[in-house]
């Protein structure tokens, strides 16, 4: 079977990034990451990327001279390297309309909240300061509004009643870690195709519940 291929654009830590380099590295898993964009030098997640002999390029936005000559770098890389699927992981950066209109379908993101509630920065504490009993996160396609492309796949995450944000954060993190390589997968072995900005799910009753697809995930 033809593998999906992946261009994981980060901006940091990149435990993201891991998680879908281990779901990667497992036998039969429907996707290779290809190449690696940073827009930060020497960052985490860069190491990580070169420690699994993953091709790695920094792409520093404050080299060109605007947000389209930056991101026209970005989209040549991908064309390049014959991306099928743009994941952002930690990207810090708004992608802005012109790279949305070049992969639209195509350009994945994964944010830590439920969607549509809390999108943007402070996602934890926003969630805490309204009392929310759950939190959790969302993977879902990028479109021009942050945080509101068609939803992939969601997970919550119960809030502790004395929970700090860091706690908090770290909780969703670990789920997140399932999360991202499960809608990779969901993608790669077409069960969820994207049409004019709606979801069209193959067939909903026989999609499996996360983990399932490939059981090790969930260990
Ligand atoms: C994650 O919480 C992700 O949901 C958000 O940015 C964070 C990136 O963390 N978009 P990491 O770089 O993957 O560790």
């Amino acid at each position: 079977m033809r593998k999906l291929k992946l261009g994981v654009q980060i901006s940091g830590r990149g435990s993201n990034l891991q998680a879908l380099i281990d779901a990667c590295a497992q036998e039969n898993f429907p996707a290779e990451i290809t190449l690696v964009i940073s827009n930060v030098e020497g960052v985490e997640g860069l190491a990580k990327a070169q420690a699994a002999n993953i091709r790695t390029l920094t792409i520093p936005h404050k080299s060109f001279p605007n947000k389209e000559a930056f991101e026209e770098a970005i989209d040549d890389a991908h064309q390049k390297a014959g991306i099928d699927l743009i994941c952002l992981a930690g990207f810090m950066r708004v992608i802005s309309p012109y790279l949305i209109s070049r992969w639209r379908g195509k350009m994945i993101n994964i944010h830590p909240s439920l969607l549509p509630a809390f999108p943007g920065p402070h996602t934890h504490q926003r969630a805490m300061d309204a009392g929310a009993l759950f939190s959790g996160c969302t993977v879902h396609y990028v479109e021009e509004e942050v945080d509101a492309g068609a939803i992939i796949v969601q997970a919550p995450v119960p809030i502790k009643p004395d929970d700090t944000e860091s706690e908090l954060a770290a909780r969703v993190l670990a789920i997140e870690h399932k999360l991202y390589p499960y809608a990779v997968q969901l993608i790669a072995c077409g069960f969820i195709r994207y049409q004019d900005g709606k979801i069209i799910s193959k067939d909903t009753d026989s999609m499996p519940p996360i983990g399932l697809l490939n059981p090790a995930l969930l260990s």
